[in-house]
């Protein structure tokens, strides 16, 4: 295998940040809230803090100690650890160029939704994001419907700022990004938190949000989604945890890394929760509807929900839709190039050619597959993909990593480098869940799945 000198963060906390600005993305935003919600609120937590115990910060530091022991993007780790397991890192690399393609697109929406915020352009229809001429939707997945130039416009300015990143390289792109990026999210979503919880209502929102069902404890289908989330949310089984910790230093603190990134993305879903719900509950007592009615997650809720409700805050609502869809673009930027990182690192690994010449490519290849997304026909075909890579890719690659690094590489092997070089150690606990717990859980996850999809 080629060896180049590989590049390195600037420092600590650039390496924290461009891990956090991975980490927080749209799952954050438009996922977590809903599920608090409709999976028992406050009870929810319970299942939540299990699985980010027992799976998200096993398999963080799992991939942390990887890349940074092995010294190489996620195929050339796992070729290090033993040229048998190579594949076992190219499978995520390749996810993350899958995703990547229509995480894009997505974010293309949210930049045409900034511009339209300035004078709510969305129109009262509500639905209109769906059959309206936005998206504009073809009959069928083999009917091209039309290209849709805003959406391309948005997607040449996405990938143009992913290329011109990860062409820039570690320090001098991602870290910069996200040193101005994640601060400046942080920042917007404490003013949309402090608007959304004092806005009339919000009491309501926040009070459904919180208020535990703990009937939903018992419920297995609770459980894989807290799991689900968890593994999403902290960028899991894509390559992008294993590659990023290969940029730092020989010495760094990877078991107190583990924890802050972990720390970091929990209180930022939490924060936005807050912010989501405070919103939502305004909506549902100034237009007098039940808040069952207006709370929703994902597409629906970013590109349909909120936009009304900035309609109904009169002028302000100008202010808080631009703010709002700044944040979606900001929070997805971060993570859309961690993804591009964590492919074009493999293939750079892999080849030996310049990081200029890959990223390059990887972009240009991406790009035409996210063009093809904006026409009504590409869509259909994204809910396919989308729906299998989160219902089994993460999953599977994440059993894999955990039962790999488990019981043939050797927990014992991660264990002992990260703790030489912490500060802190971590015990023998990591090694009995990345051996025992997290593979029985995902596991069951998986068989689940599966269940679901027969049934
Ligand atoms: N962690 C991101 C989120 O919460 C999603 C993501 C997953 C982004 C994997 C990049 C890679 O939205």
């Amino acid at each position: 295998m080629p060896e180049q000198k590989r590049e390195q963060w600037g420092s600590k906390m650039g390496f924290i940040f461009a891990a956090v600005g991975s980490a927080v993305g749209l799952g954050n935003i438009w996922r977590y809230p809903y599920l608090l919600y409709s999976n028992g609120g406050g009870a929810f937590l319970i299942p939540y803090f299990f699985a980010i115990f027992t799976a998200g910060i096993p398999l963080l530091l799992l991939e942390y100690g990887m890349g940074h022991k092995f010294r190489g993007s996620t195929p050339l780790s796992f070729a290090r650890a033993g040229k048998k397991w190579e594949w076992l890192g190219w499978w995520p690399s390749i996810t993350s160029f899958i995703i990547m393609t229509y995480y894009t697109m997505i974010l293309s929406w949210a930049i045409n939704y900034i511009f339209l915020s300035f004078n709510q352009a969305w129109g009262s229809d509500a639905n209109a994001f769906f059959f309206g001429d936005f998206l504009k939707l073809s009959d069928g997945p083999f009917e091209l419907g039309g290209m849709n130039w805003p959406v391309f416009f948005g997607i040449t300015a996405i990938w143009f700022i992913n290329w011109f990143v990860c062409y820039k390289g570690i320090k001098g792109g991602i870290e910069k990004l996200n040193k101005i990026l994640l601060p400046t999210l942080i920042g917007i979503i404490v003013i949309i938190v402090i608007r959304g919880i004092t806005l009339p209502g919000a009491a309501l929102g926040l009070n459904t949000l919180f208020t535990p069902d703990w009937s939903k404890v018992m419920d297995p289908m609770v459980w894989i989604r807290a799991y689900g989330q968890v593994f999403f949310s902290l960028s899991l089984a894509m390559g992008i945890m294993v590659t990023y910790s290969s940029y730092l230093p020989k010495k760094s603190d990877i078991n107190n890394s583990t924890f802050m990134t972990a720390f970091a993305n929990c209180g930022f879903e939490f924060l936005t929760a807050i912010g989501v719900f405070g919103i939502l509950g305004f909506m549902a007592t100034s237009q007098g509807i039940p808040l069952e009615e207006v709370a929703t997650e994902s597409i629906g809720l970013a590109f349909v929900v909120f936009p009304q409700v900035f309609s109904a805050m009169g002028p302000l609502g100008t202010v808080f839709g631009i703010l709002f869809f700044i944040c979606l673009v900001f929070a997805g930027l971060t993570s859309c190039v961690s993804l591009t990182e964590a492919f074009s690192a493999a293939v750079i690994d892999k080849t030996g050619v310049s990081r200029k010449k890959i990223v390059t490519f990887a972009v240009l290849g991406g790009y035409s597959i996210s063009v093809f997304y904006a026409t009504g026909a590409g869509l259909y075909f994204l809910d396919i993909i989308d729906a299998f890579i989160n219902s089994y890719s993460i999953v599977v690659v994440g059993l894999l990593q955990s039962i790999v690094v488990g019981w043939f590489i050797g927990a014992h092997v991660i264990r002992e480098h990260t703790n030489a070089v912490s500060i802190f150690s971590v015990g023998k606990w990591w090694e009995i869940m990345v051996k025992f717990v997290t593979p029985t859980v995902l596991i069951f996850m998986l068989g689940q799945s599966i269940i679901n999809e027969i049934i």
